[in-house]
């Protein structure tokens, strides 16, 4: 007999994975096996910008522009973004707006559209569900791109990377195309400077006449009890789930509880303080799913025999056919990995946002000290920026793997703060298959995140060794009896 929570909800979340690697394509075969299809909301902005300078292939992005309610927004965004047949091989994208507190509009609107056409795309042609995917750290575009991924009537949003007290009623707020002020963090900002919001509204993007929208179900993505206890306890902020995840699981990871821990290697060290309560979380009596190392058949058992609804998995389907991350890249993987020579380490210092961040090591990536090292420093995409308040009392913008003497001696960043980061905004792109590449031929390279289970993708790379495997291969994997 199945539990009640096991009836709240599908088994198996296949797991928001930015930039693009969890694309449309991949949402839209996991959510046809009806099972939860992620798309990540990440950076959404310069993939939409990119595939239409790439000529659109396959059409797709402009099928779903065609559905977009407002046609003169969906136009708009075509006419500076599309290029017929696509930029000459070599060729630089254009950049899109970097975000700031006051957004322009053409940024404004291609935040919208794009956060569509990637939910319209994997809710295309059946009807399982399918749930977008943001970074709480990433805050300035977070209205717009769930407001977007709303009118394409997303099923579940789900949030990472800090506290989303503040999701559920900016859902349902968009939901009645309200007008929002989105908090968020300024760097050095104090309490006589009030508080400082992005706005978003609605009715002044699209116009009006517009009938309300469904509100998603809105998923925290959590790695304590106690956040996920204050969420539970205030009904304004109550998610309607939450992932559980652990340290194990590819791309950001929750840093350890307590002081800074590190071995040898400089990577996090986890204890029992970081281990979570699974009867404290099901206590709390709403769904919820067990992520990092769970996407395989004994994960899943584990998980509902501790009293989740199923699992969230990313890992297993970030190397399956249909993700968005660079073929080369793939294949460069699963042949480390049946070389048996994978390695795949956490790393505090990569990532602009200071969690710790899981590093696949493999060669003509930025995870070679040796291509960083080559690599000339340049944030032109920005989404790792943080608003900071200057001494003067202006906002700015600053991100620890822009240009040192940019971060340190203009922006007054700390150079430990910069040592040793990565421009994931470049690197995350490439990876997608959409590098940047500069006028002297530079072209940026890619970085790439995984999980330290690899124990399905070893499965089911052996069982298709030539074809590789898909991602309804990885779902029925899971749910087998194991
Ligand atoms: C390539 C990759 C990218 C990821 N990117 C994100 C992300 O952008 N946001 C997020 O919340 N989680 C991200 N994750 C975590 C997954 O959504 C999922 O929770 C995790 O992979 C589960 O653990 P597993 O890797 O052991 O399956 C990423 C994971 C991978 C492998």
């Amino acid at each position: 007999m199945p539990n009640a929570a096991a009836l709240a909800g599908p088994q198996v979340i296949q797991g928001g994975m930015g930039v693009a690697v969890s694309g449309w394509p991949l949402a839209r075969a996991v959510a046809s096996s009806g099972q939860l299809g992620v798309v990540s909301g990440t950076a959404l902005e310069a993939v939409c910008a990119r595939r239409l300078q790439q000529g659109d292939p396959g059409g797709h992005v402009r099928r779903a522009l065609a559905s977009f309610p407002a046609p003169a927004v969906a136009e708009r965004v075509l006419a500076t973004y599309y290029v017929e047949g696509g930029i000459p091989a070599g060729s630089m994208f254009r950049g899109v707006p970097m975000w700031t507190l006051r957004p322009s509009r053409d940024l404004q609107e291609l935040a919208v559209v794009a956060n569509f056409v990637e939910v319209f795309l994997a809710k295309d042609g059946h009807g399982g569900p399918v749930g977008i995917n943001f970074l709480r750290k990433i805050e300035l575009p977070t209205p717009f791109a769930c407001y977007g991924a709303m009118l394409a009537g997303v099923d579940y949003v789900l949030m990472g990377a800090g506290n989303p007290a503040e999701m559920p009623g900016l859902l349902r707020a968009l939901a009645e195309h309200r007008p929002v002020a989105f908090a968020v963090k300024v760097q050095g900002a104090t309490s006589a400077d009030g508080p400082s919001v992005v706005r978003c509204s609605p009715r002044a993007l699209l116009g009006t006449g517009l009938a309300p929208l469904r509100c998603p179900r809105f998923v925290a993505i959590v790695a304590s009890v106690d956040l996920a206890a204050a969420l539970a306890g205030d009904p304004e902020l109550r998610p309607d789930g939450y992932v559980v995840e652990g340290p194990s699981a590819g791309g950001h990871n929750a840093p350890p509880r307590g002081p800074r821990r590190t071995n040898p290697d400089g990577e996090p060290v986890y204890d029992d303080r970081d281990a979570v309560d699974l009867a404290a979380i099901a206590a709390l009596g709403l769904p919820f799913w067990l992520a990092g190392s769970y996407g395989n058949p004994e994960g899943l058992q584990r998980a509902l025999a501790a009293g989740a609804t199923g699992v969230q998995v990313g890992t297993a389907f970030a190397f399956s056919a249909e993700s968005g991350l660079a073929n080369e890249l793939k294949a460069q993987v699963l042949a480390e990995l049946a070389a048996g020579s994978l390695r795949v380490t956490s790393d505090w210092r990569v990532s602009p946002t200071g969690f710790p961040f899981k590093v696949a090591h493999l060669d003509g990536t930025l995870s070679d000290e040796a291509v960083h090292d080559r690599r000339p420093k340049v944030c032109d995409l920005g989404f790792l920026r943080s608003p900071y308040r200057t001494p003067t009392g202006a906002v700015d913008y600053r991100c620890p793997a822009e240009p040192t003497r940019v971060y340190i001696t203009r922006k007054g960043g700390r150079e430990q703060n910069a040592a040793g980061r990565r421009c994931l905004c470049n690197a995350l792109l490439a990876a997608a298959a959409l590098p940047q590449q500069r006028r002297n031929g530079y072209r940026e390279p890619a970085l790439v995140t995984a999980g330290d289970d690899f124990s399905a993708v070893r499965h089911l790379a052996g069982e298709h060794p030539d074809s590789g495997y898909t991602a309804r291969e990885v779902v029925d994997h899971i749910l087998s009896p194991g």
